[in-house]
């Protein structure tokens, strides 16, 4: 495996008003009973997962991610945090310092497939540093009014090509684009 194989993606999910979490933190409004009859399966989406070797998270979605229910099994995880927070399972490390040098210099090398699953202010980071391939957000079909937005003032512009629009028979649409690097 080398650095040129590995591919760096943000994936999140938003409400169509571009909100990836209500005020309150509850995560309700991800279940959807919207039904899409020309919508495809969500198999496919399944057999991607598989494909993920590392994910990386920012400390808050790391926290309710463990107090909500751990939906990374035994994959690699790197959390980003200043903070010393307890290690509860051996497949999660803690990082802080230069985002250029993790990316670069560690998991390009080692991972594939990289996903990085936010918050907001994580994906804004990678963004603004240029770190990142893809972007793949499935737009939730709600309107939440209020909440915390999807990469919101990330300071830079950056040209996107759609790559794939995949509308899911539970009325999720993803959304995947790849950033056009400029020369
Ligand atoms: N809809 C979705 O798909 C989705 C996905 C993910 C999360 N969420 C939701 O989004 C909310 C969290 O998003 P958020 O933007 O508030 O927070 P976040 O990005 O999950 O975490 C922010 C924290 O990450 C750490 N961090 C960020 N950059 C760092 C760096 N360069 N070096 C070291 N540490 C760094 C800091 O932690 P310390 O303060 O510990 O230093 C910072 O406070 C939660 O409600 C979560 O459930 C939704």
């Amino acid at each position: 495996m080398t650095a040129h194989t590995s591919k760096v993606t943000i994936h999140m999910a938003a409400s169509l008003d571009f909100f990836i979490a209500r005020k309150d933190g509850s995560v309700s409004w991800l279940e959807t009973s919207d039904v899409y009859e020309n919508g495809a399966s969500f198999e496919d989406a399944e057999e991607l997962v598989k494909t993920i070797d590392c994910y990386v998270m920012g400390s808050r979605t790391y926290e309710d991610a463990l107090r909500l229910g751990w939906p990374y099994g035994d994959v690699p995880v790197l959390v980003l945090t200043s903070r010393s927070l307890p290690a509860d399972r051996d497949n999660v490390e803690f990082y802080s310092g230069d985002l250029r040098e993790l990316v670069g210099g560690r998991l390009r090398p080692r991972y594939r497939n990289i996903w990085v699953v936010g918050g907001a202010m994580v994906a804004r980071e990678f963004i603004r540093l240029g770190l990142v391939d893809d972007i793949r957000i499935s737009i939730i079909p709600i309107l939440l009014g209020d909440g915390t937005p999807f990469v919101d003032h990330v300071g830079i512009e950056q040209a996107l090509h759609l790559k794939v629009v995949t509308a899911f028979r539970n009325g999720i649409v993803e959304l995947w684009y790849e950033l056009r690097k400029t020369a």
